[in-house]
């Protein structure tokens, strides 16, 4: 049919793909004509132990079987050689990489009180730093092309909170931060990124879901937005979507329209005591899409009604823009 989307010819990345979300990921493209290469370390929940290649080597397996083309990688995404070594066996398998979908995950949960350093700096090193590692090369391999797909795996956790997860909270609303300046600097190549917060039944959530909703979580219903956002026929960059069980919604930072306080004078606290409401309120709300939207609209709060020279001398150019 007209309308059905292919990826025939494209070659695709999946970190963690051994199994869970990453391995439907996976398979699901293949299944539509993209060659793809299958990464997981095959380590524990908790990302300790040595690894073992039998994950990642089985979702090949399962993908030759349906006729597919896969290749297994066995690197930790959370070393800058890791992350290198994915999109070398990209680059020498299929010659390319168009598809990444930043998926690994650990877990490490402990209330903040008893979160040492070394169970956040796992799961900083492996979801954020592991997306940077991997998304470095395969960005520049994108950029020549001039076309990329690359998405972010955030979670519910860091978009809204989660009692025991400081270190994943910190790292998943990271990963948004990432595609929101990277979205910037991949649009003119024809790159786009979009972050999802899938759920679904899973190691990592087999003890953390509500055994009801466990049951309805197959991974398989968080595939088809995956999929969708990494095609040709993706039509956004930059957006957050929650998935799971057939469930779809989108999420976004509003910024509310404000007030300015004080007059020409410096604001007392007593003056945002009187004027909370205004400040705070998100009615009339908007999405910004990059930082000087809001200097534009700071500019135009302090503008006359017949000075349009707010808007014109509106805009902060980075060091590295220029
Ligand atoms: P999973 O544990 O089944 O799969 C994660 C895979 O990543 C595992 O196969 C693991 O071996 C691999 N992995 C871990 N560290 C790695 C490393 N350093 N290098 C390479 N591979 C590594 O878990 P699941 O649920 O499929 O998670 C996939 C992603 O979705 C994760 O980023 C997770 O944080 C995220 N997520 C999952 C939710 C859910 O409901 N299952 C909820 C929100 C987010």
């Amino acid at each position: 049919p007209k309308d059905e989307i292919r990826f025939d010819g494209k070659v695709a990345v999946i970190t963690g793909a051994g199994a869970g979300l990453g391995r439907i990921y996976a398979l699901e493209l293949a299944r539509r004509g993209a060659k793809v290469v299958v990464n997981d370390l095959g380590g524990a929940r908790d990302g300790s132990g040595e690894g073992s290649p039998t994950p990642a080597q089985k979702v090949v397996n399962e993908i030759t079987a349906l006729g597919g083309e896969a290749v297994a990688n066995y690197d930790n995404v959370a070393t800058v050689e890791g992350g290198e070594n994915i999109i070398m066996t990209a680059l020498e398998s299929f010659g390319t990489v168009d598809i990444l979908i930043n998926n690994a995950g650990i877990l490490r949960d402990k209330s903040f009180f008893k979160m040492e350093p070394e169970n956040w700096q796992a799961v900083l090193d492996v979801h954020l730093h592991g997306a940077f590692n991997v998304t470095r090369p395969a960005f520049k391999v994108m950029k020549q092309n001039g076309y990329g797909r690359i998405l972010m795996t955030t979670s519910a956790a860091g978009l809204y909170g989660n009692f025991g997860q400081t270190n994943y909270s910190a790292a998943k609303m990271a990963l948004v931060g990432f595609m929101n300046t990277l979205k910037i600097e991949g649009g003119k190549y024809g790159i786009k990124v979009n972050t999802v917060a899938p759920i679904a039944a899973s190691r990592l959530t087999e003890d953390i879901l509500p055994p009801a909703l466990m049951e309805k979580s197959n991974p398989g219903f968080v595939a088809p937005l995956v999929l969708y956002l990494s095609s040709d026929r993706c039509p956004v960059s930059g957006n957050i979507y929650n998935a799971g069980m057939g469930f779809f919604n989108r999420a976004a930072v509003v910024t509310g329209p404000g007030t300015v306080l004080g007059g020409q004078a410096v604001p007392t606290p007593e003056d945002l005591l009187k004027q909370w409401d205004k400040v705070t309120t998100l009615e009339g709300g908007k999405e910004y899409s990059q930082l000087n939207d809001l200097v534009g609209d700071i500019m135009g709060a302090f503008a006359t009604p017949s000075d349009d020279k707010g808007k014109e001398t509106a805009g902060i150019r980075s060091v590295a823009e220029v």
